[in-house]
C-alpha cells in the first residue's frame, strides 16, 4: 500500500488487516500532510517503509513479494506546481509497472488499485434545456467568474447549462495538472495492466470525509476549512455563490470500496466513481456543520472564487453499485466525526491562516472585480 499512512490509506490499511492480509506500507510522510511525523494510528500490524514512490530503490523494497499493489500515495494540492503532479501521481505508477514487468518473479504482483479523482472527470457533464444537447464542457473563464457569473453556459446559445451526474464512461475531461495526472494514471494502469496480464482497477473518489483527513494540507477541503473556522469563533466561508453542488462519502465507506475492487474480479479493468449518491450545495455542507457544532453563526458568501473549482460535481454511483457497495453513512455524520476528531487534535487557527495566506498570494483564490 502506498501512501498508508494517510487519511484513505491508513483506514484502507485497516479494513485489510481485518480481512486477513499482510500489509506492508510505503509512505514519505509528506511534511505538508504530516509535519509531526509518523501519526498515532499507524498500525502496528503492518510493515512500515518511510520512502518516497518515485524513488526506485524504495519502491523495490516495497514491492518486494507483494501479490496486491494499492496505489494511494499522491501529491494534491491548489498550488501551481504543475509537475510535482506529474511526477508523484503518474510517473510513480509508471515505475511500480516497470518494476514488476522488469522481474515478475521478485514483484508476483497480481492486481493493482490505484487512487483516481472526481478531477479526472473536470467540470463532468451538462445539458442544454433547448435542444437537449449534452456537453462536457471547459473551465469556466475567468472573465465570467471575475463578474461573479457563476454558471456553466452553453457554448452555443449561452443560456446556463444543466448539470447531469458524473459518470466514468463519458466523463474524461480534467481541467487540473493533478486531474490530468489522475487520468494518467489510470490510462497507465489500464493499459500496462492489459499488456502485462496485471490486473488493475482505479477509484474516484469525490470528497472524501472522516477522521485522520489532514488539516495541515488546504487541498483537505471543505470540512477542514469550514470546521477550523468554526472552531476558531468564526463563520466558514463559502466561494461562489455557494449554491454550487458536491457529494460527499465517508472514508469508512471508501475503505470498504477499496477492498472490494482488489478482491472482485468484475472490477478489473474498471474505473469507478466512489461518491456519497446525494447532491448537497457548499451552503447546505456550511449549515450542516454549524448545527453540528452547534453555532448559531450563519456562513458568508463573500463573492470569492477559486480558480480550478468545478460548478456542479455529482458522480453517478451506479457502477459501484453493481459490485454490492453502497454509501452507508450519511454526510451529516460525516461532519459529526470530523469536528470531533478535531476537537481530539490541537491544529491552531494559524494553520488555516497560512493556508488561505498561500492561497490567495498565488492567485487561486480572488474575488468577484465586477458585477
Ligand atoms: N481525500 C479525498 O477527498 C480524495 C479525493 C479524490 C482522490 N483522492 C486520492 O486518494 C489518495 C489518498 O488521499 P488522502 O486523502 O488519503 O491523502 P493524504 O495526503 O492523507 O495521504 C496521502 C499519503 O501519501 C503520502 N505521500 C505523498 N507523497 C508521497 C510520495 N512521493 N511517496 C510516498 N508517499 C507519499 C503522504 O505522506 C500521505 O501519507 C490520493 O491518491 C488522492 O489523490 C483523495
Amino acid at each position: 500500500m502506498t501512501g498508508g499512512v494517510g487519511f484513505i490509506g491508513s483506514h484502507t490499511v485497516e479494513a485489510l488487516l481485518e480481512h486477513g492480509y499482510a500489509v506492508r506500507i510505503l509512505d514519505s510522510l509528506q511534511l505538508r500532510v504530516h509535519p509531526k511525523g509518523v501519526p498515532p494510528w499507524v498500525s502496528r500490524e503492518a510493515e512500515l517503509i518511510l520512502g518516497d514512490v518515485s524513488d526506485r530503490s524504495a519502491l523495490e523494497r516495497a514491492l518486494s513479494d507483494c501479490r496486491y499493489v494499492m496505489h494511494l500515495a499522491a501529491y494534491q494540492d491548489y498550488l501551481p506546481d504543475f509537475s510535482r503532479f506529474v511526477h508523484t501521481n503518474t510517473e510513480s505508477t509508471a515505475l511500480l509497472f516497470e518494476l514488476i514487468v522488469s522481474d515478475s518473479a521478485r514483484y508476483p504482483v497480481e492486481k493493482i488499485v490505484v487512487a483516481s479523482s472526481q478531477a479526472v472527470a473536470g467540470e463532468g457533464e451538462y445539458r442544454c434545456g433547448r435542444d437537449e444537447t449534452v456537453f462536457h464542457p471547459d473551465p469556466r473563464p475567468i472573465e465570467q467568474l471575475r463578474r461573479g457569473d457563476w454558471d456553466v453556459r452553453c457554448p452555443e446559445c449561452g443560456e446556463p447549462l444543466e448539470p447531469l451526474l458524473i459518470n466514468e464512461a463519458t466523463c474524461n475531461n480534467p481541467h487540473t495538472a493533478y486531474g490530468v495526472s489522475k487520468y494518467a494514471t489510470e490510462l497507465l494502469a489500464f493499459r500496462l495492466g492489459a499488456r502485462y496480464g496485471i490486473r488493475t482497477a482505479a477509484m474516484r473518489y469525490t470528497y472524501v470525509q472522516g477522521p485522520r483527513n489532514s488539516f495541515y494540507n488546504a487541498y483537505s477541503g471543505i470540512a477542514r476549512r469550514f470546521a477550523m473556522r468554526i472552531r476558531a469563533g468564526l463563520p466558514p466561508v463559502c466561494y461562489e455563490d455557494g449554491q454550487q453542488r458536491r457529494d460527499y462519502v465517508n472514508v469508512a465507506d471508501v475503505a470498504r470500496a477499496n477492498v472490494l475492487a482488489l478482491e472482485n474480479s468484475a472490477a478489473d479493468g474498471m474505473a469507478y466513481n466512489v461518491g456519497g449518491g446525494r447532491a448537497v450545495t457548499v451552503l447546505e455542507f456550511a449549515r450542516l456543520m454549524l448545527k453540528a457544532a452547534g453555532s448559531d453563526m450563519e456562513p458568508l458568501v463573500p463573492g470569492e472564487f477559486r480558480l480550478g473549482d468545478t460548478r456542479h460535481t455529482v458522480s453517478d454511483i451506479s457502477r459501484m453499485r453493481t459490485l454490492g457497495w453502497e454509501p452507508t453513512i450519511p454526510v451529516e455524520q460525516n461532519v459529526r466525526d470530523y469536528l470531533e476528531w478535531l476537537d481530539t487534535q490541537s491544529p491552531t487557527a494559524e494553520y488555516l491562516a497560512e493556508a488561505e495566506r498561500v492561497m490567495v498570494e498565488s492567485g487561486v483564490v480572488q474575488r468577484v472585480t465586477s458585477r
